[in-house]
């Protein structure tokens, strides 16, 4: 794509120009002209109306910053935006996304990003029918209290009972510890790898090349088989995979690491709903509870928030049981599994999914109510 006939117009305050990096613009096929402009400062139309694409300071401290967004958006509804933020949080992040960014580079500004970020919306733009809306499909973010309470297990055989009903992508993104290509009994590659290396050049087709065909209709993205840092991710890499799948795919499920980083927080806060799996042990639920006390400090909806506990159970004498747990939770319970470990060990090990296993099983008939119910709760968020 020759980026060069579309005009960036860039504004930053004079501390940020101090740092931009050495280099020039026009050679990696950019006109790009940069504006002197405190993040408070109002913008002039004669620099909006110029910009094929308006990349813009936003300064976590300056709420006035933020403003300009709004402001920007109401007035040019199609003009692509590009937020410039300094050391972003997961909670700028989600507000500049919901106010209609286009995307956001981090602060001090690399050529190579800005171009990516523009190459990339450039693309989106033009490859969209104006009056076609494009799919969002849903995020389910599945996230678990502590290490082995079966949060793999749920996002696969989650993932595989709404893969039936309608278009949906499985990503693993437990980096270092993903076992779901294992549980489905998939191939291990191609693999978050090549989507993560992709960089701009990830899109829908890009995407389908990559994930592999899955039970039913079920397609699959599985974690790198190197095991690499979870901080070593990019996360605004992350976003646009995920950005792309959801334009692909009517529904989106990601099993993520039981550690948080930046871009794992800003995966949930992005998420319709949060599915964290418990099961009814003291040290699953110490922890869960300061799991929904850490995403509702994100800024997370409680309400997008929905526990399952795992492994329930029926026992005449409950040590420990659902109601229980909602308590120590401070937190609604709506979603359970039974506990049946031959069945679920059978089928992880043979790599096969539990409604293909145990058909009648009350384990897969229960995956089947929850896929039920999180269709409705997506709905709702
Ligand atoms: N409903 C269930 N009944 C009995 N055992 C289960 C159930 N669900 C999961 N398990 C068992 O729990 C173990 C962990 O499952 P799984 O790998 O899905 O958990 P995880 O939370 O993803 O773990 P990790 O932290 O390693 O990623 C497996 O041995 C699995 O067989
Ligand atoms: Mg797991």
């Amino acid at each position: 794509m020759d980026l060069s006939q579309h005009k960036i117009e860039i504004v930053l305050g004079a501390a940020e120009i101090a740092q931009l990096e050495q280099g020039d613009p026009a050679s990696a096929g950019l006109a790009v002209t940069v504006n002197e402009l405190e993040p408070s400062a109002p913008i002039s139309k004669a620099i909006v109306q110029s910009a094929s694409i308006l990349c813009l300071e936003v300064h976590a401290g300056v709420p006035r910053s933020l403003g300009r967004i709004g402001e920007l958006r109401a007035e040019y509804p199609n003009l692509p935006i590009v937020a410039l933020v300094r050391d972003a949080d997961v909670a700028l992040v989600r507000s500049l996304l919901r106010q209609g960014v286009n995307d956001v580079v981090d602060l001090p500004l690399s050529l190579r990003k800005l171009t990516e970020s523009i190459g990339e919306i450039l693309g989106s733009v033009a490859s969209r029918p104006a009056s076609v809306e494009r799919r969002s499909g849903k995020l389910i973010a599945v996230v678990k209290s502590i290490g082995g309470v079966g949060a793999t297990n749920v996002a696969v055989n989650l993932a595989a009972s709404l893969g039936e009903q309608r278009p949906t992508c499985l990503f693993d993104l437990d980096i270092q510890f993903g076992s779901a290509a294992t549980y489905l009994g998939a191939q291990s590659e191609p693999s978050l790898r090549d989507l993560l290396e992709g960089g701009a050049r990830v899109d829908g087709d890009f995407l389908k090349a990559v994930a592999s065909e899955g039970p039913g209709s079920l397609r699959f993205v599985p974690a790198p088989s190197d095991i690499q840092p979870i901080e070593a991710v990019d996360g605004t890499q992350i976003r646009r995979i995920i950005r792309t799948a959801r334009g692909e795919f009517d529904y989106v499920v990601t099993d993520l690491p039981a550690n948080w980083t930046n871009w794992t927080l800003a995966l949930v806060a992005e998420a319709d709903i949060v599915l964290l799996v418990v099961t009814l042990s003291i040290a699953s639920l110490r922890q869960g509870k300061r799991q929904i006390q850490l995403l509702r400090s994100q800024g997370i909806d409680p309400a997008r928030i929905h526990v399952l506990i795992n492994r329930v159970e029926q026992r005449l004498f409950k040590t420990i049981g659902p109601e229980d747990a909602a308590k120590a939770l401070g937190h609604p319970v709506d979603l359970s599994i039974h506990n049946d470990y031959p069945l679920v060990n059978g089928a992880n090990n043979q790599g096969v999914l539990l409604a293909d296993l145990g058909k009648r099983s009350k384990v897969a008939r229960d995956y089947a109510k929850i896929a039920e119910t999180v269709t409705t709760l997506v709905e709702q968020a």
